[in-house]
C-alpha cells in the first residue's frame, strides 16, 4: 500500500512514524513517504501520486484547502472546513476528500476529560484553519456553546456563522474575550488554543478566571510551540494538554478509512511522546 503526506514545508512531519508503526499494529506492508509539494506544483504532484497507484494521503499545511478542492466527493467536515487531510483514491482519478482533524480532537478529549466536549462550554482561541477543522465536531460532539475569540474578530463571525446551525456558537475579539470584565460567558470548561502565536514563542494573554474549576487548556499544537502556554498552566495549577494526542487520534481515523483497521492510538501515543517529551519541560 502506498502513501503519504503532502505538505511545504514537511520533513518534520511526525506522520510517516505514526503510520509505520499503525502498519506494523497489522503486518501491514506500507510505504508512508513525506512528499514537499508547493502549492503552485501541488495538483500535478497529487495526480502523479495517484496515477502511480497510491491508496491515498494525507494533507497538512498549507495545501489543505487545495486538497479538498481536488477532489469530487468530500465528507461533511471537509466541506465544513473548506479543507481536507485525507484523499482516498478511489480510482486514479476519483478521489474523496475527509477530514479527521475535527474527529481526533474529539477522540482525544474524550481520553483527558469524562464525555470529552459534550456538555462543556468552549472557548477556542483563534479562527484559521485550525480552528475551522474542528469546530464542526466540537458542536456535533454535544459542547453546550462555543465562543470563538480571534485578533481579527471579523474571520471568528465568519466562522460562528457558516456553523451556527450545528449549535450555540458566539464570538468576539480576542482582546475581549480575555479581559475578565469584558468576558460575560466565563469561566469555561474548556479553552482551546488554535491561534499559531505559539510559533513564535508566545502564549495567549490568559487570566486565570476564564477556567471553571477543573477546566482543561488543550492546545493543538505541540513541542516547543506549546511550551508558553504549558509554563502558564502550570504556574495557574490549570491543567493542560498538547496536541500530540489529537495528531495520532487523527492519523488513526485516516489510517482506518485506507485500510479498514482500526489502530490503537494509545501505544502509538505513548511512544511518541517519549521522543517529542512533555511541552514545558
Ligand atoms: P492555521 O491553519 O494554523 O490556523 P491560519 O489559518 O493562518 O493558520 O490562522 C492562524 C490563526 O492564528 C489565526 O486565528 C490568527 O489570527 P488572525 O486571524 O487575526 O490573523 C492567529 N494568530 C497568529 N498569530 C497571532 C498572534 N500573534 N496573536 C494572536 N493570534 C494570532
Amino acid at each position: 500500500m502506498k502513501l503519504a503526506v503532502f505538505g511545504h514545508p514537511v520533513s518534520h512531519s511526525l506522520s510517516p512514524e505514526i503510520h509505520r508503526s499503525f502498519a506494523a499494529q497489522f503486518g501491514l506492508d506500507l510505504q508512508y513517504d513525506a512528499i514537499d509539494a508547493a502549492p503552485e506544483s501541488f495538483p500535478d504532484a497529487l495526480g502523479a501520486f495517484a496515477k502511480a497507484g497510491a491508496t491515498g494521503c494525507n494533507i497538512t499545511l498549507p495545501l489543505k484547502t487545495l486538497a479538498w478542492e481536488a477532489a469530487g466527493r468530500s465528507s461533511d467536515e471537509a466541506d465544513r472546513a473548506r479543507a481536507a487531510n485525507t484523499l482516498v483514491f478511489e480510482s486514479f482519478s476519483n478521489w474523496f476528500a475527509d477530514n479527521t482533524d475535527g474527529r481526533g480532537l474529539v477522540r482525544d478529549l474524550k481520553r483527558l476529560l469524562p464525555g470529552g466536549p459534550a456538555d462543556r462550554r468552549i472557548l477556542l482561541l483563534g479562527a484559521g484553519g485550525a480552528a475551522a477543522g474542528v469546530l464542526g465536531p466540537l458542536l456535533q460532539a454535544g459542547a453546550t456553546a462555543v465562543h470563538i475569540a480571534n485578533r481579527t474578530p471579523e474571520r471568528a463571525r465568519s466562522l460562528a456563522e457558516h456553523h451556527a446551525d450545528l449549535g450555540t456558537v458566539r464570538w468576539s475579539g480576542l482582546a475581549e474575550a480575555l479581559s475578565p470584565d469584558e468576558a460575560p460567558a466565563a469561566p469555561y470548561d474548556l479553552v482551546i488554543q488554535s491561534t499559531s502565536a505559539g510559533h513564535a514563542g508566545k502564549g495567549p494573554q490568559l487570566t486565570p478566571d476564564l477556567f471553571a474549576p477543573g477546566a482543561l487548556c488543550y492546545d493543538l499544537n505541540y513541542g516547543a510551540a506549546s511550551s508558553a502556554l504549558a509554563r502558564w498552566c502550570a504556574d495557574h495549577e490549570v491543567m493542560h494538554a498538547d496536541g500530540l494526542g489529537m495528531l495520532v487520534e487523527q492519523a488513526g481515523l485516516s489510517f482506518a478509512l485506507w485500510t479498514g483497521h482500526t489502530p490503537d492510538c494509545r501505544t502509538v501515543l505513548k511512544a511518541l511522546r517519549s521522543k517529542v517529551g512533555t511541552p514545558g519541560s
